[in-house]
């Protein structure tokens, strides 16, 4: 098998999960690169659905070794709360579970900072965060003084006087700016050191780990997070997260080369949804997004909040599949769509009286940009039951056959429900 890649293409909650998890067991191995606990990814079996935060989603296959990667932002007290549902579900994380040395932490004062920054902000300082302390961790590991990795925790003397002295900063910073007490560094200390001696037997060099893997011909899938509009250099800034989870981001995170990727999956929504700020060309506020929310559950997995919900966006997709190098698509939630009498693609935005020809680099114009839509006809049939494309309605062939044409890529898989089994591949 080669080494795959699974990428959302949109602002997130794509069905990566779905696809990372319908791919894994033909793979070695699932490494997540990017992000933390901001992301959500869920895996539906039957009756049982798994919501993923931080643990790759091939773990229901205990045969596929699952790595949580260098560039992913490691908050401990989520990832053993997984650790606990899942075990307490009979999925086994044991040995299957290898989590970086070199990961950052994620730490109690990076979701208070999180948090307090949200509340005070309004207007363009607003992100709509997820609140899960990714910014602010970030932002402490490129500062350098006040990033502690992983690994460090198992020096507790180092550790502990890091951590002291950065917990004093970080409570001046909270008293000037919000007159808020802050944290206590011991009480930090002592729930980290009892979570680390826990995961203790999952922990190694992962690149060592990768790179080892690689050289042995065993094949890796790279699990995205996010979507190429949330990338921190190439999505809709300031309106992003604050890792590089496009592809360009797997070989840092995972601590692979680039020649490493073989094939690079797209994960895109049949229509697009973003949560939090942020321009969004296609974006509806009619009884057509609520159509979409309500059929598609187009509530948050990891903070419950309600997608905005609008047509497929061609413009922004042909951007992404450039910028991620993909090779063929995903199209999730085709059966969303069902029962709708037109459905719209967004296929060029026009600016000022002019039509753009790419993906503009400023949010401010992306914001004021007017889509221009083409309309293809609906509907009626549920497809969740189909399992090729021939089975589906003709308009929900067409449908297809122009987001390919207009994205220059084939589609490969199409899911027509969030079960494991609603997938056709092609
Ligand atoms: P991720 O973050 O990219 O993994 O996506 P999320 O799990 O956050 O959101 C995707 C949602 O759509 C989840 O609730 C999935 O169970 C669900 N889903 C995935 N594929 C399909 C599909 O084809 N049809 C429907 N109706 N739901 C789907
Ligand atoms: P998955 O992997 C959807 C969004 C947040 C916010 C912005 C910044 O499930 O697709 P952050 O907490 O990262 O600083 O928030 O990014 N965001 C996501 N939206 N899916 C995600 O992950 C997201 N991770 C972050 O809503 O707009
Ligand atoms: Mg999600």
């Amino acid at each position: 098998m080669a080494n795959n890649c699974v990428i959302g293409l949109q602002w997130g909650d794509e069905g990566k999960g779905k696809i990372v998890d319908a791919l894994a067991s033909a793979h070695d191995i699932v490494v997540r690169y990017c992000g933390g606990a901001n992301a959500g990814h869920s895996v539906t079996v039957g009756p049982e659905r798994f919501a993923l935060h931080l643990i790759p989603s091939g773990i229901l296959f205990e045969q596929v070794l699952c790595v949580i990667g260098t560039g992913v932002a490691l908050d401990l007290e989520v990832l053993t709360a997984e650790i606990d549902a899942l075990q307490a579900r009979g999925v086994k994380v044991d040995q299957n579970l290898k989590i970086s040395d070199r990961a950052h932490l994620v730490l109690p004062y990076h979701k208070l900072e999180d948090e307090l920054a949200e509340q005070s902000s309004s207007g363009p300082t607003k992100l709509g965060t997820t609140k899960r302390g990714i910014g602010p961790c970030y932002s402490d590991r490129a500062s350098r003084r006040m990033g502690i990795r992983f690994g460090q925790v198992y020096q507790p003397d180092s550790f502990r006087e890091k951590l002291g002295q950065i917990v004093e900063q970080k409570n001046k910073i909270f008293q000037a700016l919000y007159a808020n007490q802050g944290l206590d560094a011991d009480q930090i200390f002592q729930s980290v050191q009892k979570l680390a001696q826990r995961l203790r037997p999952h922990v190694v060099d992962s690149t060592a780990l990768l790179n080892d893997a690689l050289e042995q011909g065993r094949s890796i899938l790279f699990e995205g997070a996010q979507g190429c509009l949330l990338d921190l250099d190439h999505g809709t800034y300031p309106y992003v997260t604050s890792s590089n989870c496009s592809a360009l981001g797997a070989p840092a995170g995972a601590g692979v080369s680039f020649r490493a990727l073989d094939n690079v999956i797209g994960v895109l929504k049949a229509y697009c949804t973003r949560v939090g700020e942020g321009p969004f060309p296609s974006e509806l506020h009619d009884s057509t997004a609520e159509y979409i929310r309500e059929r598609g559950h187009e509530y948050g997995t990891t903070t419950g909040r309600p997608r905005r919900c609008g047509w497929f966006d061609a413009v922004a997709g042909r951007y992404a599949c450039r910028i991620n190098a993909v090779d063929s698509l995903a199209i999730m939630l085709l059966d969303v769509l069902s029962g709708l009498d037109e459905i719209n693609i967004v296929t060029a935005y026009r600016y000022k009286g002019r039509q753009l020809e790419s993906f503009p680099a400023d949010s401010e114009v992306l914001a004021q940009v007017e889509p221009v839509c083409e309309t293809l006809p609906g509907w009626a049939e549920e497809i969740d039951h189909c399992r090729s494309i021939s089975e589906l309605p003709a308009n929900a062939q067409k449908y297809l056959a122009r987001i390919e044409q207009l994205l220059s890529r084939p589609v490969k898989i199409v899911s027509v429900g969030p079960d494991r089994e609603a997938t056709i591949y092609i």
